[in-house]
């Protein structure tokens, strides 16, 4: 291990210790998702199963809440519920990696776990330069670096990031997020037999790419895969402009989908649809583990969105990951729903069925807390439904479109939305709350609202309203924290 490497861990450590108590006593900490110890967390990287071990790497900034030289963060569980905080696994000690190990992925060759990621750099005058880089492990904890692999190919800036690998048909192929000297972003693809060496075949998707018009200035955090016989590109967009109720984040994450033609390479695909409607989600990443499921993990946050206007900023770390959810193809679009392994943190079942409010606002008995999971199923719906949760977010359904609202983050004097029209009649309303975090599954997954909440911190109640006459059921579960 080099002295540079040694000195890093040793630092960020001494941070971990001297504000570990102010993080634990923050009231907006988080029990039951994945956060850093203290800093900064973005980015989820080298998400993948091991023999019985899933691994969960992300981006880390230990010594400041803002963005900087990243560090990796590790992350491991059997079983999604009961995880262990593994020690750092890369620093940016080196010349290749210095200002940051950026975003990459993990796939397992071999029997040792190979990590790509880019490393940044800086010169003295501020300009960027883009490496994409190799570490290997054999137990999974301790990683070697190799150094670069493959270098930035002429016509593109040095915007060149995030290395997706995978293999298809006994070669590897590496998807990166790119910007073209023309400032388009574009999704680009190498490939390799040995993953040592890697060719540049182009690019496969982007803006102004496949008779697609101008879709942003670049392409962050691409994920390639097949689902249900389809091939879907995953990518983080920068530079859409909000459009109706489309893109209202600062910058988008979501997916094409297509057929990947790996020779020509060209992925033929249609329209790009959001992942996520709530106000943090970015950069998810997926695997497929040994049961064939396509899992998804997203950073719950989103670069350049008043990050510092986050109140956990004042007790010294910023940002959490998202629940794990199975992706499915129903056909015309991606289905997302909690892993089922969630299931073992539910506490006993409090049910109440059939209840109808009329023109009316109701608390119902035993719905509230702080670490719960809600299963509200509708039978009839008003003209209009809210859920208020906490005095602070309110959920709310109106003439096919769902609206979540909260007070703006940073302008506390406004209030803030994301909305869009379901494809269907609302059935299915399903949340995870953890004391700051929000995540809402509408009609079994068809949308996804993720977001932050920062209610006052001794605030738990729940309120219905209906406008007309709304009969629903409602299940409670007081969801138990995970120790780390
Ligand atoms: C996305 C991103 C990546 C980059 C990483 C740096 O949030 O900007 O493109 O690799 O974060 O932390």
């Amino acid at each position: 291990m080099s002295e540079r490497n040694q000195e890093l861990l040793q630092l960020a450590q001494e941070e971990v210790e001297q504000h570990k108590e102010t993080v634990e006593a923050d009231p907006y900490r988080l029990s039951y998702h994945l956060m850093p110890p203290v800093g900064l967390l973005n980015d989820p990287n080298g998400f993948v199963q091991w023999g019985d071990t899933y691994h969960i790497f992300y981006q880390w900034m230990p010594f400041d809440t803002g963005h900087g030289a990243k560090f990796w963060g590790h992350y491991t569980t059997k079983d999604f519920v009961h995880y262990t905080h593994e020690k750092p696994a890369l620093t940016p000690s080196d010349w290749f990696d210095k200002n940051g190990v950026y975003s990459g992925s993990a796939i397992v060759h071999e029997g040792k776990l190979h990590l790509f990621y880019t490393g940044n750099v800086k010169d003295e005058n501020g300009n960027r330069e883009t490496y994409q880089c190799l570490a290997v492990s054999e137990d999974g904890i301790h990683f070697e670096k190799k150094g670069v692999v493959a270098e930035l190919p002429g016509g593109y800036t040095a915007h060149f990031r995030d290395p997706k690998v995978w293999s298809h048909d006994n070669r590897f192929y590496m998807v990166i997020g790119a910007q073209s000297e023309d400032e388009q972003g574009k999704a680009v693809l190498f490939r390799s037999d040995d993953l040592l060496e890697w060719t540049f075949l182009g690019p496969i998707a982007g803006s102004k790419e496949n008779g697609m018009g101008s879709f942003g200035y670049m392409w962050e955090c691409p994920d390639l895969f097949e689902l249900d016989g389809t091939d879907v590109l995953i990518v983080s967009p920068q530079g859409l402009e909000a459009d109706g109720m489309k893109y209202a984040n600062v910058y988008q994450s979501g997916y094409f989908t297509g057929q990947l033609d790996y020779d020509k390479p060209y992925l033929d695909h249609g329209t790009f649809t959001e992942l996520d409607l709530g106000f943090e989600f970015y950069a998810p990443q997926t695997t497929v583990d040994d049961k064939g499921r396509r899992i998804l993990i997203g950073w719950m946050g989103v670069p350049d969105q008043y990050e510092q206007a986050h109140p956990t900023v004042e007790n010294e770390w910023i940002h959490c990951l998202t629940l794990p959810r199975q992706l499915t193809w129903d056909g015309k679009q991606i289905i997302q729903q909690p892993l089922e392994e969630l299931k073992e943190m539910r506490g006993p079942v409090l049910l109440h069925s059939s209840i109808t409010i009329e023109n009316d606002q109701k608390a119902i008995r035993g719905i509230q807390g702080k670490a719960i999971e809600l299963n509200i199923d509708l039978e009839t719906t008003g003209e209009q439904f809210s859920i208020e949760l906490f005095q602070y977010a309110s959920l709310s359904y109106k003439d096919g479109v769902m609206t979540l609202s909260r007070p703006h983050l940073e302008d506390k004097s406004k209030t803030e939305f994301r909305r869009t029209e379901l494809r269907s009649e609302l059935k299915n309303i399903h949340m995870f709350l953890d004391h700051s975090t929000l995540e809402i599954f509408v009609n079994n997954g068809e949308e996804v609202f993720t977001s932050r909440i920062y209610p006052q911190p001794e605030e738990e109640h729940i309120l219905f309203t209906s406008l007309g006459s709304t009969t629903f059921s409602v299940e409670q579960w007081k969801l138990s924290g995970f120790e780390v």
